[in-house]
């Protein structure tokens, strides 16, 4: 949501800004622009839509050769995706650009302060009363650095704000509350990132910032200190991707080469766990046994597709250790008051890192002592940042909007976390665990079979190109699975989409069958005989009732067989881990419909990879 660029250095500025908001294009957003110095005057472009129509009108008329310029790409909350409300705003006298990622929650204030001192607003964003704060500060005689500060220690809300003078042609200012960013650190140039996809281009050595922190950067320095101006120490870190693996790979869609990069990124999320004698450890795990020893209870918050990742978790997390979990929306967590104490493990998912809802969330439960550990995939961000403990889900970056590896490697690191769970705890004897990893440790081919047939699940996607809506079933470990295919299908093909526990059909959703409504159906293992005769029931009954039935079910299941319109064959694991399988046919099916629609599979209408705003 919101991606932000800043560059200076030798390179062209515009082409460089342009290139960064090219690889940001992910985080979702309808309207683009950017900003550059030169001779001491400022030159602005933007425009509504995507990244092309700036692009554009940048071929016909470039803007002036500069060494320092930043970019934006804007998610809209205040005033509609239009030309006038791009980002980056400037100043009454067009000498300070600005560009922000946030929401400024005291903006009708500011907006009545900036009116009565006969400033002409032309947007209708929170972003330009910012642009207006930073030039009068400036024209008052002080520099632009002093003038973030003092406008950063008025605002209230989300922000990450950045700046360039005019009259300071050499240096770019930047600040960050609640919103991310990052600097990249070049040779003789630097860059300033949403993400480190923004300059992974061009440097992997970047610098974390934290909360309420300005970055002053020219081309070989970069200063940070908080917002009264007191030096403070940034961690530097190493991006451990490269440009590849940023690419497409061949891949008409970057959520296609995700989906085929799964057994890569299950491996890799796998790797290291185990010490020489066999016991699991956890590297970036900061709690210590005893900590873990007195947790009575597990709270797991999460948004969207890591939610349903917590839900896979809780069955195994309470199977394996015998402690007691619940999985609960972040953006509902606070305000039902949860009761928790310092005998509380929050496990906070996230992909990003960056979720706002699951950032309060967390910062809601520190603040009643209990303990956070985040499962994440992006080093450096706030979440991980800003709990006690860490496990990250080694996916590689993901760039397509709709969550896929990340999914799966999150699947990963919750199983580990139970698993290490009942070590510490002594619920599960060591060969138990044992056999479980060595399950896991299999499942990447597991899921390279899954994948081999793709073709298969391609065909069925596109004879379903008119279908207004479609059913997901599933029990146990099968239903989070069920409610995931159903939001990938929303997400990318804008088809109506239910999933539902296959228990609950008599309670109301058996009165949506009707003749040749598709329902995909998740059927459990045949070793959990009581899940899966049930679930064969379930089928038969939609069945009878004139549903198409689409069953993914293990292979050398022949019971299904009768009740089965289509048959999608899964590799047989234990039904804990079968999500890792099951939900893969389910991401090309929603990956093909869409694509046979002629949608953006990348970057699917009104959504953010990164939801930075609660
Ligand atoms: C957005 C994305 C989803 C993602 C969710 C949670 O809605 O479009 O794909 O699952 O945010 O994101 P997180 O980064 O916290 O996992």
């Amino acid at each position: 949501m919101c991606g932000i660029v800043g560059y200076v250095g030798p390179r062209s500025a515009q082409d460089t800004v342009i290139d960064g908001l090219r690889r940001l294009e992910y985080r979702g957003y309808d309207s683009a622009g950017v900003a550059v110095v030169r001779d001491g005057l400022l030159a602005v472009e933007k425009r509504a839509g995507k990244l092309a129509n700036l692009e554009k009108v940048l071929i016909e008329a470039p803007l002036p050769r500069a060494d320092i310029g930043i970019g934006h790409t804007r998610w809209a909350t205040h005033g509609p995706p239009n030309d006038v409300n791009a980002h980056p705003h400037a100043g009454g006298a067009r000498r300070v650009a600005l560009v922000h990622n946030g929401i400024i929650e005291n903006f009708v204030e500011l907006r009545g302060r900036v009116e009565a001192d006969d400033h002409v607003l032309l947007s209708e964003t929170d972003t330009e009363i910012v642009a207006h704060l930073v030039e009068l500060q400036v024209q008052s005689g002080v520099d632009i650095v002093t003038a973030m500060q003092r406008v950063c220690q008025q605002l209230d809300g989300a922000f990450t704000l950045v700046a360039i003078d005019s009259h300071e042609p050499d240096k770019i200012v930047a600040a960050r509350r609640n919103s991310p960013l990052v600097v990249g650190l070049g040779d003789g140039e630097n860059f300033l990132g949403s993400d480190v996809a923004a300059f992974i281009e061009f440097t992997r050595e970047a610098l974390e910032l934290g909360q309420d922190q300005i970055v002053v950067m020219t081309r070989d320095e970069v200063l940070v200190t908080d917002f009264w101006g007191n030096p403070v120490q940034a961690r530097q870190f190493h991006v451990d991707w490269d440009l590849s693996a940023a690419e497409k790979d061949g891949h008409d869609w970057f959520m296609r080469k995700e989906i085929f990069e799964q057994p890569r990124a299950v491996a890799d999320s796998l790797i290291g766990r185990r010490t020489a004698a066999g016991k699991l450890q956890l590297d970036e795990m900061r709690l210590a046994d005893e900590e873990l020893r007195d947790i009575d209870k597990i709270i797991i918050i999460a948004c969207g597709t890591s939610f349903y990742a917590g839900m896979v978790a809780k069955y195994a997390i309470e199977h394996w250790t015998r402690t007691p979990v619940e999985v609960e929306l972040a953006s509902e967590f606070r305000y039902r008051d949860p009761i928790i104490d310092a005998t509380t493990l929050i496990v906070a998912i996230s992909q990003s890192g960056e979720t706002a809802d699951t950032l309060q969330a967390i910062r809601h439960a520190r603040s009643q002592k209990a303990k956070v550990l985040a499962i994440c995939n992006t080093n450096g961000s706030s979440i991980p940042r800003e709990s006690d403990a860490v496990i990250y889900t080694h996916a590689g970056p993901e760039i397509g909007v709709a969550s896929t590896k990340g999914f799966l490697t999150q699947l990963v690191a919750c199983y580990l976390l139970a698993l290490y769970m009942a070590q510490v705890k002594g619920t599960r004897f060591g060969d138990e665990i044992d056999e479980v990893m060595r399950q896991l440790e299999a499942m990447p081919d597991h899921i390279d079979k899954v994948l081999q047939g793709a073709e298969q699940v391609y065909e069925l996607a596109r004879s379903h190109v008119g279908s207004r809506s479609v059913l997901f079933l599933g029990r146990h470990a099968g239903y989070p699975v069920a409610l995931e295919g159903a939001l990938k299908l929303k997400e990318l093909a804008y088809i109506h989409a239910e999933g539902f526990a296959a228990g609950e059909l008599k309670h109301g959703p058996i009165a949506l069958v009707e003749d040749g409504l598709p329902v995909l159906c998740v059927v459990p293992p045949r070793g959990r005989d009581h899940l899966h005769d049930k679930m064969v029931s379930g089928i038969q009954e939609v069945r009878a009732r004139g549903a198409h039935t689409i069953c993914l079910a293990e292979e050398g299941d022949t019971s299904i067989e009768p009740y089965a319109d289509h048959l999608i064959r899964l590799p047989g694991v234990p039904v804990l881990l079968q999500p890792l399988v099951a939900i893969v046919p389910l991401q090309l099916f929603a990956c093909e419909l869409a694509t046979a629609l002629g949608h953006d599979v990348d970057q699917p209408r009104n959504l953010a990879k990164s939801v930075t705003v609660e």
